[in-house]
């Protein structure tokens, strides 16, 4: 079975996170599945909106912390910054349905979904800063338009976690439900948005997000370029070894 599940039905195309084991952690296999199914998203007439989804027990964990130390990501072109850019550039709706953690690129994609609906049991965070990495998706720039600066800073320096009621409250999520119905109401919401004018979506989508998309893209290459250099410092190499190993990590 795959780790990234795809199915298209109906002009509604949902990607589903299938790898419960790991918590749906994201490996370099899986962003290149998840930038290319997005690329034939994005291209194919049959596909009117995009949903993104995990189960009811998790959203995803992040990146796969021995995945990205086995091969970090060097180039811009690497899997999981085409999957970024594909992010910034989707130009069709783009629905994500929560439950459960999500980590670090579980939370910051979700600053470029259209519509987000979350579990009561969704806890969100971006803890870049305890592995010795920086933020990344854009979310140095898209946390602080958000919330404001003071905010953003807890957030993304000290990597509190978040749970569903703040996200809605902050506007990252639209809706509560419960995990179990997360997935079907997302599905539901993506449904009836396949029923309207396709070019009115894709103008009202473009016309929402075309003052930012240049600055966006620059954005997120400065981010890649500071996290890659990052990855293979001491403080990243001993956060990922500390998970590894199941212990607390130890800076200098
Ligand atoms: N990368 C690699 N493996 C991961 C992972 C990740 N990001 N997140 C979880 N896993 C693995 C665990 O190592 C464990 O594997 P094992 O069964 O072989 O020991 C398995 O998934 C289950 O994880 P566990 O931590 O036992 O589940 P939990 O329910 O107690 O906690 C999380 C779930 C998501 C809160 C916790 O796993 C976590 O904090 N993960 C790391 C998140 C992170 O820092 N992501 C990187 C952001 S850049």
């Amino acid at each position: 079975m795959s780790d990234i599940l795809i199915h298209t039905d109906g002009g509604v195309s949902t990607i589903t996170f299938n790898r419960l084991d790991k918590k749906n952690a994201l490996t370099e296999a899986m962003y290149s599945a998840l930038a290319e199914a997005m690329q034939q998203a994005a291209s194919d007439d049959a596909v009117r909106v995009l949903v993104i989804q995990g189960d009811a027990s998790v959203f995803t964990a992040g990146n796969d912390i021995k995945d990205f130390l086995e091969h970090p990501p060097t180039s811009t072109d690497a899997p999981v910054f085409r999957f970024l850019r594909q992010l910034v550039t989707f130009p069709k709706p783009l629905i994500a349905a929560v439950a459960g953690p999500a980590v670090g690129v579980g939370t910051t994609m979700l600053f470029h979904c259209d519509l987000v609906y979350a579990g009561d049991n969704a806890a969100f965070a971006m803890p870049f800063v305890n592995l010795g990495l920086c933020p990344e998706a854009g979310s140095s720039l898209l946390a602080p338009q958000l919330v404001g600066h003071q905010r953003a800073a807890e957030l993304l320096l000290l990597g509190e976690p978040f749970l569903a009621e703040t996200a809605r409250d902050i506007g990252l999520v639209n809706r509560i439900t419960a995990p179990t119905e997360v997935n079907a109401l997302a599905l539901a919401q993506a449904q009836r948005l396949a029923s309207k004018p396709m070019s009115s979506l894709l103008e009202t989508k473009r016309l929402l997000k075309q003052g930012q998309q240049a600055a966006l893209l620059e954005r997120l290459a400065e981010e890649a370029t500071v996290f890659a250099r990052m990855l293979g410092e001491p403080a990243a190499r001993e956060a990922f070894t500390a998970f590894m190993e199941k212990r607390a990590p130890q800076f200098h």
